[in-house]
């Protein structure tokens, strides 16, 4: 008798990002004096106007099963959204479905799309999830990796070379995790004439389009029309509205791509709770102040963690043009996975090794925390960068 389990989802990595989390979590319930700047999450509250959609849900006892592809009135609040910010003239709501976080929207998208032996392309650094999720859906990441010098980003050449007829799709994620570098409208033009040569799809990973800071304005390339029918736009409350967990995602497909999406929902979840959803669209609908006053906080954290990483020497990094992660390389050679478990466990500091995010010798700074949490973790992290370098 055999008691082996998937292949497929033992060769997928554990996400580091959590693990670290989840060890800062521990030590700090242990009385350690922890500082952790690798969480993903906004330290902000959920906006009033959300948990009172959510409250008022819970009154009218809007507790059963939904649509499962998500409540009528929020699909059409999307579906609107993408149309009117995202310039996605073609977003209607019967294309649109809500799921468990944008997570759960990437995934089912994946599963819909991909068959065994199917490539897909993902930029590096990337989002720790995406080459698991990849694997996990039977098909093979190919990465291919920005380079340092160009704030990580990945060049129409670079494309050109990684796409192959075996191409199934390519994963978009701009603004970025972790570096925070976004791609410009012309950018995204010039890699949408690449795909439109080829058969495969583009999953637009939008997660962090209200926190931008740069010049560099968000663009969606389902607006492209000439490759709107071949891209999925994914997005979610999560970020921009500090809903992490409530957990809710959403994506605009094609029909036909709509279509496989909706069944994988349909057979594993069903649809996420009612009244998450309920609250998702309070947020949606009356939360636009909250974002705005948000984001300046963000933007003011993200001027104090340049300026402060700015006097460390031997750390290089690109000012983030939005979402809330500075990502920093070293002048030398450093171990980046050795080095963030001995800051965590010598300085107290919780940060995430590049190598999580496909990147070595670098690592990830979060900006989601208040100046004093940010003050005092940069300051453990330049005693940790000299006392490391000593130890070597
Ligand atoms: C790039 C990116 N995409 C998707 C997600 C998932 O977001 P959600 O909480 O909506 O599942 C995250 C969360 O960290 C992320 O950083």
């Amino acid at each position: 008798m055999s008691l082996d389990l998937s292949i497929r989802v033992e060769s997928a990595l554990e996400a580091q990002t959590l693990a670290i989390s989840n060890t800062a979590k521990q030590m700090k319930a242990a009385g350690i004096d922890v500082v952790s700047l690798s969480v993903g999450e906004p330290d902000f509250d959920t906006p009033q106007c959300a948990k009172d959609a959510a409250i008022q849900a819970l009154a009218e006892n809007f507790t059963h099963y939904t649509d499962s592809n998500g409540i009528a009135e929020l699909r059409e609040t999307i579906a609107k959204k993408f149309r009117e910010e995202n310039g996605i003239v073609q977003a209607v709501a019967s294309n649109v479905i809500v799921s468990g976080g944008a997570k759960q929207c990437i995934y089912n998208t994946l599963m819909a799309l991909c068959n065994e032996g199917d490539e897909v392309i993902i930029l590096a650094p990337y989002w720790v999830s995406y080459p698991a999720m990849v694997v996990m859906c039977g098909a093979k990441p190919i990465i291919v990796s920005g380079k340092v010098e160009h704030a990580y980003k990945v060049t129409v050449e670079d494309l050109k070379q990684a796409i192959t007829p075996k191409t199934k799709c390519v994963i978009f994620n701009s603004p970025s995790n972790p570096t925070g570098m976004m791609y410009t409208e012309q950018e995204i033009r010039a890699f949408g004439e690449v795909i439109n040569q080829h058969d495969c799809y583009v999953l637009s990973d939008e997660i962090y389009e209200k926190l931008t800071y740069g010049e560099i304005s968000h663009f969606s390339p389902a607006a492209i029309p000439e490759l709107a029918s071949k891209v999925i736009t994914v997005n979610g409350v999560s970020k921009a509205y500090a809903m992490t967990g409530w957990r809710i995602g959403y994506l605009h497909a094609p029909d036909h791509v709509f279509r496989e999406i909706s069944k994988v929902q349909g057979q594993s979840t069903s649809h996420p709770s009612s009244i998450a959803q309920k609250a998702a669209l309070g947020a949606l609908q009356y939360g636009s102040h909250d974002v705005r006053t948000m984001h300046a906080a963000f933007a003011a954290r993200k001027t104090l963690v340049c300026e402060l990483l700015s006097q460390i020497p031997g750390l290089r990094f690109h000012i983030p043009d939005g979402a809330f992660y500075v990502f920093i390389s070293f002048d030398h050679a450093i171990d980046d996975v050795d080095f963030c478990a001995y800051l965590l466990e010598v300085f107290h500091v919780a940060l995430v090794p590049g190598d999580a995010f496909g990147c070595k010798g670098a690592l990830r700074i979060s900006f989601a925390a208040s100046e004093e949490t940010l003050r005092k973790g940069i300051d453990r992290l330049a005693k940790g960068l000299q006392a490391y370098g000593s130890k070597q």
